[in-house]
């Protein structure tokens, strides 16, 4: 634990070198409570239910989560796994008192709220570090009135963070975010047609510099889109998803297809079963790489969800000088 862990993750698409693989020991139903059944869909087979998974499915979910995370150490990635903590506790702070956590997504979202993942990643440079640091300030807030985000509402493209305006970011949070980072350029944008505006990686996915596909069902508005227009980004419909229905047990939608991992701007990892999305990237000119990855969905998210990146190899760049 000694040894010095730097921070570098400039964008979603610099070689990956180092990340953070989430693992599903200890996941629950989270118990219920109004932020959270504002994000649950009406007819989840979630709602009614909570408490720890079962065991099979935690097991089922560790299996591909392991498996993932040894595909990404052939290709000579370092990987690191968080620490298994108990979900299935009471959490007691100034705005917030839980009787029953049961949070379902801590251990394999450490893009989210793996916060007692070795806080000497928190280094000088934006990335992970803020990327944590939001994470925990969204436990210390839940009014309108206070500044709610969540990391996984942000993209980063060098000098300009693009963060969605929803149901876990509001904006608040996002003055917030202007406010801490007044050397970056942070940009609002918000999809109607997303009935759950929860975290930005199943509506819009940067694939590359100068590429972005947007999810058919929530395409970024025209007024919003000058910034990727005057800069020559193209922003094109993401392929449709291979499934008609969430795995049992799961909040996200079927758009969990967009939710893949970069690993260079030419190779991309892409949930195994999601055809359509890898035959439209194959067609983009990149090398997919089929994961299994659906039966730990349940557990908080894709392939972008359950990693977090320690490590890109590039450096801040302005992609959108033309404001
Ligand atoms: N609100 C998103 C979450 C994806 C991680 C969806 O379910 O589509």
């Amino acid at each position: 634990m000694n040894e010095k862990i730097v921070v570098n993750s400039w964008n979603e698409w610099d070689p990956l070198k180092h990340v953070i693989v989430g693992k599903a020991d200890g996941c629950c139903i989270p118990a219920p409570e109004p932020a959270l059944d504002a994000k649950v869909p009406e007819d989840s087979d979630m709602k009614g239910m909570h408490g720890p998974r079962l065991k099979d499915t935690v097991d089922k979910a560790n299996d591909l989560l392991n498996n993932f995370a040894s595909l990404l150490e052939k290709r000579g990635i370092k990987v690191d796994r968080p620490v298994p903590i108990n979900h299935n506790q009471k959490i007691l702070q100034n705005y917030f008192n839980k009787d029953k956590n049961m949070k379902h997504e801590t251990a394999p979202k450490p893009r989210l709220t793996d916060l007692d993942y070795r806080k000497d990643y928190l280094s000088e440079k934006i990335g992970e570090k803020k990327r944590l640091e939001w994470t925990e300030k969204k436990y210390f807030v839940t009014t309108e009135e206070e500044p709610l985000f969540d990391a996984a509402d942000i993209l980063r493209f060098g000098k300009d963070l693009v963060v969605q305006h929803g149901f876990t970011t509001n904006l608040k949070g996002i003055d917030w975010l202007k406010r801490h980072f007044s050397n970056h350029r942070v940009h609002t944008v918000n999809f109607p047609g997303d009935p759950y505006p929860i975290h930005i990686d199943a509506t819009f996915t940067p694939i590359r510099e100068g590429l972005i596909i947007n999810n058919p069902q929530r395409r970024l508005p025209k007024s919003q889109r000058k910034l990727f227009e005057n800069n020559d980004w193209q922003i094109i419909d993401s392929a449709q998803p291979a499934h008609n229905s969430p795995p049992p047990l799961c909040c996200s939608s079927v758009w969990l297809s967009m939710n893949i991992l970069v690993l260079d701007p030419k190779t991309v990892c892409v949930e195994k079963s999601e055809i359509y999305q890898s035959d439209q990237l194959d067609k983009l000119g990149m090398e997919v790489i089929p994961v299994e990855l659906r039966d730990a969905y349940a557990f908080g998210g894709g392939l972008h969800c359950c990693t977090a990146d320690v490590y890109r190899e590039g450096e801040l760049k302005d992609y959108f000088p033309n404001q």
